[in-house]
């Protein structure tokens, strides 16, 4: 991971940078210091506006060239729409927006000044750091294979820093608030940057040996080999990796950072599939490309339990991802084949490609004997079908406990990685049902998002609130956003650390 910004917060009276970008809300309603800045530049801002017709609608802008009276270059007038209006969310994405605009000129520093109508005091801080996370999420690219870029055309150098300068009235307070911006941002750049990384170079032991790499942030990192699974009994994920040269891994990812050790950590446990061909069961050729990111539930957890470390979180969570390659092979599991669970369950695999529930159904049953939480989440690119019945903008959410489902949809608005609940319900669970063996990993044609969240189930002893999540369409192959260039998204992240920061750092049960 390469963080090519540097982001500093000052005060309005510092110079500007050469590219500037000012805020207007609707009927180009200015800041104060906005509008002092229009009458230093001759009206520049005013001027233009009418000549472009420009009223400071949401998402429009105009640029102006060289305007006289200011010592910047290119001064962009952002428009924000009902400025007053604006909340955190919106916050972010204008901060996003503004970054796009900038990395879309040449130059390597620029000025966000970060004034809108209407904000003032502790609230203006916390605007402006809302804006500088949008920034830097924005500015985030997969570029580490590219040996020519456009940009160094644009005057950025490879890899090189380029400096954002927020402007607002307490630029310590703001400095202040978003330190912890920083932290979950560096989460969901690592979520982002694993699920970009082709299989070549990211396997099992890539990815557990970046895991390993958080100790410095923090986190106890452990990790089982297979010969440690065996010994475990956890014949399921095993039997996912069997087809691949390279051996699996499990790894746990642990921070402690509650008042007491004692108190029940919240689990997350990720889907790490490094790679998807569907064994013997094999996929299409078109599109596969794509499952290099079948790993993006354990980047959420590893990104989550980043972000946690980084921002001391007071909250003793546990991240747990199993990590596997589902190849085809003459060792490879076959349809047909009956596997033994940790959890003493047996399984009829009928469909190789089947394979995340697997994974998972040892890795949940393990996080549970282990740890004892008080909460599980899981995360997993699971199913097509998701995509199906929700598209790509909302995951898919099923949960035995309304609390839980109530709080994750809560967080999902807030930071706009949105959940949609789905059904659980015993018609579901007995679509599983095997004529040779306690389960199969099929549920027919009809609801498949549904049938792989009751298969995950039949792993989760009763009454410990759980969540499945399935992101299949929205963490991988995801649109360029305000806040995101695209394909990953680093989705969940920053779900989670509000799921926490908002329930489950207060009470110290
Ligand atoms: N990794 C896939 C699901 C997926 C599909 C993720 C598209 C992202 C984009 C999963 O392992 C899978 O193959 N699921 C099958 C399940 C079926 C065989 C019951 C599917 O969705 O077709
Ligand atoms: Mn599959
Ligand atoms: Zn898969």
């Amino acid at each position: 991971m390469t963080e090519r910004l540097e982001i500093s917060f000052s005060t309005f009276d510092a110079k500007p940078e050469a590219t500037t970008v000012v805020l207007a809300g609707d009927e180009l309603a200015m800041g104060e210091r906005t509008r002092a800045l229009d009458k230093r530049t001759d009206s520049a801002i005013t001027e233009a506006s009418g000549a472009a017709e420009f009223h400071g609608a949401a998402k429009s802008s105009i640029e102006i060239l060289a305007p006289r009276g200011g010592a910047m270059r290119r001064l962009i007038v952002l428009g924000v729409g009902k400025a007053s209006e604006a909340g955190e969310l919106d916050l972010i994405n204008l901060g996003g927006q503004a970054m796009g605009q900038i990395l879309a000129r040449k130059g390597k520093s620029a000025t966000l000044m970060a004034e809108l109508p209407g904000l003032g005091g502790q609230k203006a801080a916390q605007a402006a750091a809302d804006m500088a996370l949008g920034a830097l999420l924005r500015q985030y690219e997969f570029s580490k294979y590219k040996t020519r870029r456009k940009d160094e055309e644009n005057g950025h150098e490879k890899d090189g820093l380029i400096r954002l300068v927020v402007q607002c009235d307490q630029p310590e307070k703001a400095e202040e608030c978003f330190a912890r911006h920083r932290a979950v941002a560096k989460g969901v750049m690592l979520a982002r940057d694993l699920v970009n990384e082709p299989a070549n170079t990211l396997g099992p032991l890539e990815f557990a040996a970046c895991a390993e790499g958080l100790s410095a942030s923090g986190l106890e990192v452990s990790i089982l080999d297979e010969a440690a699974m065996q010994e475990r009994g956890m014949g399921a994920l095993l039997a996912v990796s069997q087809g691949s040269a390279r051996p699996a891994r499990l790894v746990v990812m642990q921070w402690n950072g509650a008042k007491s050790k004692r108190t029940k950590p919240v689990c997350f446990v990720g889907k790490g599939v490094v790679f998807d061909t569907g064994g013997i069961s094999m996929k299409p050729a078109a599109g596969m490309e794509d499952m290099k990111g079948d790993m993006a539930g354990a980047a959420c957890v590893t990104g989550l339990m980043l972000a946690l470390a980084e921002r001391k979180a007071a909250v003793n969570a546990v991240g747990l991802i199993g990590v596997v390659e589902n190849m085809p092979s003459a060792t490879a599991t076959r349809p047909g084949d009956i596997v033994t669970s940790m959890s003493g369950q047996t399984i009829e695999v009928l469909n190789t490609d089947a394979e995340g529930r697997l994974v998972l159904a040892d890795v949940v049953h393990y996080a549970q004997e282990e740890y004892k939480p008080r909460l599980i989440i899981d995360l997993a690119t699971l199913t097509g079908a998701i995509i199906v019945a929700l598209g790509k903008e909302y995951a898919g959410l099923f949960c035995n406990d309304d609390k839980l489902a109530n709080e994750l949809c809560a967080a999902g608005e807030a930071t706009g990685d949105k959940v949609w609940r789905m059904p659980l319900s015993r018609e579901y669970d007995k679509l599983m049902d095997s004529k040779n063996a306690d389960m199969k990993n099929i549920g027919g044609r009809w609801g498949g998002a549904i049938t792989g969240a009751q298969f995950i189930g039949r792993f989760i002893k009763d009454g410990l609130p759980w969540g499945h999540i399935d992101l299949a369409g929205v963490a991988m192959d995801s649109k360029r956003s305000d806040t995101s260039t695209g394909w990953a998204s680093g989705w969940g992240v920053r779900l989670l650390d509000r799921l926490v920061s908002d329930n489950y750092e207060k009470t110290d049960k």
